[in-house]
């Protein structure tokens, strides 16, 4: 694997240490955006901005017809990371909930990073993604049983994801601590 992250990764890295938020994307996670981002030409989005390390490196693989739009309901935490991509003109951080950014739809890339959308909103998400579209889920833990297992109880999230009929699924485990769903609507 290699060892350097892209250069805006690096600085949204920072401004997570600098503000003490843990709860960015790993760097496997990050690759894994980067590589689909660059399959993908049309309207990138993120729900959950955090410090934008989830969006820089989304930005890393951006094509160059492509754009990233991303929302973060904290309006101070979003300022910040307005300003580390204030030189990238294909990226939007909006201070702004979620919902917001359905006016940006359809999405060919979907990376659902807070919570409500992430627990209830499949719905919703199969609306907001072209056919072929992706969407993609972080933070599960790597489960071999069917049905999936978390802490003693079926994994009800991962289950419907892996099951829905709009989607064709797949479990990623990117670490041996952490998998990603990647559901592209079909
Ligand atoms: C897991 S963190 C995001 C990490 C980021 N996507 C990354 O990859 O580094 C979740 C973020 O969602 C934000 N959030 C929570 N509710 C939200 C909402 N309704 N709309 C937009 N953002 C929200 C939180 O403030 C938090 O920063």
């Amino acid at each position: 694997m290699p060892p350097d992250v892209p250069p805006i990764v690096a600085r949204s890295l920072d401004l997570s240490r600098r503000e003490g938020f843990l709860r960015s994307c790993r760097h496997e996670t990050g690759r894994l955006l980067a590589t689909l981002a660059a399959s993908r030409d049309g309207t990138l989005a993120e729900f959950g901005t955090g410090c934008g390390v989830g969006s820089a490196w989304l930005t890393s693989g951006l094509r160059t017809r492509a754009r990233l739009v991303t929302a973060e309901l904290d309006t101070a935490m979003a300022g910040k990371v307005q300003e580390l991509f204030a030189d990238e003109p294909q990226v939007e951080v909006l201070a702004a909930d979620w919902s917001a950014l359905t006016t940006y739809a359809p999405f060919s890339l979907l990376f659902v990073d807070s919570t409500e959308p992430k627990q209830g909103g499949r719905d919703l998400v199969a609306d907001l993604v072209d056919s072929g579209g992706m969407v993609v889920l972080d933070d599960f833990t790597p489960c071999t049983t069917w049905p999936p297992v978390y802490a003693g109880r079926i994994d009800t999230l991962r289950e419907q994801w892996l099951t829905d009929p709009r989607f064709t699924t797949v479990d990623v485990m990117v670490a041996q601590d952490a998998s990603v769903l990647v559901a592209t609507r079909r």
